[in-house]
C-alpha cells in the first residue's frame, strides 16, 4: 500500500475526504461535549474562545515557535517516549490527542511496525493530527473519534501505552471511570497508563478537575485497577512549547 493510499484510508476512517482536511469544512464536530459548545455559549465564553484561537494562530505562525514544535515532533518528543520505554513495534493510544503533539512523536518512536491510535472528539483537532503525521511521512497512525472506535482501530492489538494527556478534566467522574476501565482491558500486562493531569487545584483549575488535586486523580485511577508506578516532573509539551509538567505512570493491578 502506498503512503497516499494509507493516508486516504485513515481519512475515510475519520469520515473525511482529503478536501476536508485541506481547507474545506471539517466533518461534524463533537457537538455533544461541553467543550465544543462554545458557539452556543454566552458572549464572554465565545470571546474567550476566539481569543484563544487567535493566540493559537499567532503562535502557529511564529517562526521560533514553529522551530520548537518541529524539534519536539521529530526529536525531543521521540526521546520523551523512548524514556518511557516505548519503542519499535509498540502500540499506543493517545486519547484526546488534540493537534497531535504527542501522537506524532509517538508514531516516530514506535516506527513502521508499531501503531498509534489517535482519538479526539473534535474533528478539527483530529484532522490537524493527521495532517501533521502526513507532513512527516508517517502512515502508522489511525484516527478515531470516540472510545467505542478504539477497539476496531486496534484490530486485536493490545496497547503498550495509553496516553491521557491534559484531557481528563473535560470528563465527569463517570466518564473518567469508563475510560479507565476500558483502557485497563486494552493494555498488555506490562502496559502503561500515562496521565498528564492539568487544570487541577493550583494549576489553573477548570472543568471537572476544579476541586481535585493531583493526589485525588491518582486515587481515583488506583481505585480503578491501577498502581502508580512513577510520578515525575519534567519537560512536557503544553500549548505551544515545552514546560515543566507532572507525568503519572500507572501499571495494571488486575
Ligand atoms: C487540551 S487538549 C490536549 C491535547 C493533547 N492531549 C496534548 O496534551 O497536547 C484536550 C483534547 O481532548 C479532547 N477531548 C476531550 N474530551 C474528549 C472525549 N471525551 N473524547 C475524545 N476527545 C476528547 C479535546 O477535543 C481536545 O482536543
Amino acid at each position: 500500500m502506498t503512503e497516499s493510499e494509507a493516508m486516504k484510508g485513515n481519512l475515510e476512517r475519520m469520515g473525511m475526504t482529503a478536501t476536508e482536511t485541506t481547507g474545506g469544512q471539517p466533518a461534524a464536530a463533537f457537538q455533544t461535549e461541553d467543550f465544543e459548545n462554545w458557539r452556543n455559549g454566552p458572549p464572554a465564553s465565545r470571546w474567550k474562545h476566539l481569543r484563544r484561537e487567535l493566540w493559537h494562530l499567532l503562535a502557529w505562525l511564529h517562526p521560533v515557535k514553529r522551530r520548537q514544535r518541529t524539534l519536539w515532533l521529530t526529536q525531543d518528543g521521540v526521546a520523551f517516549f523512548r524514556k518511557l520505554g516505548i519503542g519499535a513495534g509498540d502500540t499506543v493510544v493517545d486519547f484526546g490527542c488534540g493537534a497531535g503533539n504527542y501522537s506524532v512523536p509517538a508514531a516516530r518512536a514506535v516506527g513502521a511496525s508499531g501503531l498509534v491510535v489517535a482519538v479526539d472528539g473534535n474533528a478539527r483537532a483530529l484532522s490537524r493530527t493527521m495532517r501533521s503525521a502526513g507532513a512527516g511521512g508517517l502512515v502508522n497512525l489511525r484516527p478515531g473519534r470516540r472510545l467505542s472506535e478504539v477497539a476496531s482501530c486496534l484490530d486485536g492489538r493490545m496497547c503498550k501505552a495509553v496516553l491521557l494527556f491534559d484531557m481528563l478534566h473535560f470528563m465527569d467522574a463517570e466518564g473518567r471511570q469508563r475510560i479507565y476501565r476500558a483502557f485497563r482491558d486494552l493494555l498488555q500486562p506490562d502496559g502503561l497508563l500515562c496521565v498528564h493531569p492539568k487544570h487541577v487545584r493550583g494549576d489553573k483549575p477548570s472543568w471537572h478537575f476544579s476541586r481535585l488535586s493531583v493526589d485525588d486523580v491518582v486515587s481515583e485511577i488506583e481505585a480503578a485497577g491501577f498502581r502508580l508506578k512513577e510520578r515525575k516532573t519534567g519537560d512536557m509539551w503544553h500549548g505551544h512549547g515545552t514546560t515543566q509538567g507532572v507525568l503519572l505512570v500507572f501499571e495494571r493491578t488486575i
